[in-house]
């Protein structure tokens, strides 16, 4: 099968990359918006014919939660105008789409995992964009598998273990949120399990929504004392409330979602969130060695370079 991934630069993207350099069941093309703009009409129809697409994967989206609360209008055009185009596009090409939405669509009033058909009651710009965007794609007629996430990070793009990690170098102690309850998402298990959801469905028809993050519930404040834990760092997390950390999209408190739907259609074993943090941070870690172990044998050429830099026989500048 022929594959579209859009936003492959983010994430997400980036951990189904990884994956298809050694997949050689499909055939894989990789955009991001400096090489298809999802909101051009004309250049995704002009994608979707020319490369004969059969599913595309769709990681793009305006993902600025705060940012989105004065900019609705664009947030609203990358989040549901444009999944609407991609989603024609499928229609017409008789191709499967495979949506990321997020528990954003949630109230985040509720005290147990919201369900797939649980009643969504978006709270943000954010969150209503992209439940207009599930909204939309339902409404196409194409093929399409919508993925609710939540909490969403990986070695790449700024996120909150990344952003901890980098606190705990620099701080003694920090406030963190501990009223807010959710479960964090390893985009590389995102990735695999999108991955399972395209091979056990190929093209048959499907019209389905599934919830896909980590195993397991904790709130931000453990989550934050768990990547200081694992990453070695001895700042301390002091819990606080909600009410003390003002932000300008609302948060839902609750947003733990029902993952058993996924579990039972493509057939796979979900990683617990804690299992899948060490996994993240061991990653992140060998990049800041190879890059560490990079500069110094950079240094260390360099200096060689001055250092050796003797006359040498036939060199005929340096000879003089
Ligand atoms: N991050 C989370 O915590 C979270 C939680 C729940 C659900 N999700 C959902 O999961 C999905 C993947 O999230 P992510 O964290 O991987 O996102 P991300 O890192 O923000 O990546 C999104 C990518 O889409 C690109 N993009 C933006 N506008 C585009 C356009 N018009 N055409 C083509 N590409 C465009 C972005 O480029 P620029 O960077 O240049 O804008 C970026 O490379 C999204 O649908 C998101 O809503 C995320």
């Amino acid at each position: 099968m022929n594959i579209l991934v859009t936003g492959c630069k983010g994430q997400l993207g980036t951990e189904l990359q990884k994956i298809a350099i050694s997949d050689t069941l499909h055939h894989w093309y990789f955009t991001d918006v400096d090489t298809l703009d999802i909101c051009n009409k004309d250049a995704v129809e002009e994608c979707f014919t020319h490369n004969q697409i059969d599913v595309c994967i769709n990681c793009a989206a305006y993902t600025a939660v705060d940012k989105a609360e004065d900019e609705p209008e664009l947030a609203m055009l990358v989040n549901a105008f444009a999944p609407k185009v991609l989603a024609d596009a499928c229609f017409k090409h008789q191709a499967l789409l495979i949506h990321i939405s997020t528990d954003y669509v949630f109230g985040g009033d509720a005290n147990e995992p919201y369900k797939v058909d649980d009643t969504i009651n978006p709270q943000s710009v954010y969150g209503s964009t992209k439940a207009e965007g599930e909204r939309l794609i339902r409404e196409s007629g194409c093929n399409y598998m919508i993925v609710r996430t939540a909490w969403l990070y990986s070695s790449v793009g700024k996120n909150f273990v990344k952003t901890m990690l980098m606190l705990g170098d620099t701080k003694d102690e920090i406030n963190v949120v501990s009223d807010q309850r959710g479960c964090p998402t390893w985009a590389h298990d995102l990735a695999m399990a999108l991955v399972a959801l395209l091979n056990k469905n190929g093209k048959n028809e499907v019209h389905e929504t599934f919830h896909f993050t980590n195993e397991g519930q904790i709130t931000w404040h453990d989550f934050a004392t768990a990547i200081m834990e694992i990453g070695g760092k001895t700042c301390k997390v002091n819990p606080i409330t909600t009410d003390q950390y003002p932000t300008k999209a609302k948060r839902p408190a609750f947003s733990v979602l029902d993952l058993n739907k996924i579990k039972e259609y493509a057939g796979i074993e979900i990683p617990d969130w804690r299992e899948s943090l060490v996994k993240c941070i061991e990653e992140l870690n060998s990049r800041l060695l190879r890059s560490s172990q990079i500069s110094d044998s950079t240094m260390r050429s360099e200096s060689m370079t001055r250092s050796d830099a003797k006359p040498r026989r036939g060199d005929r500048t340096l000879s003089r």
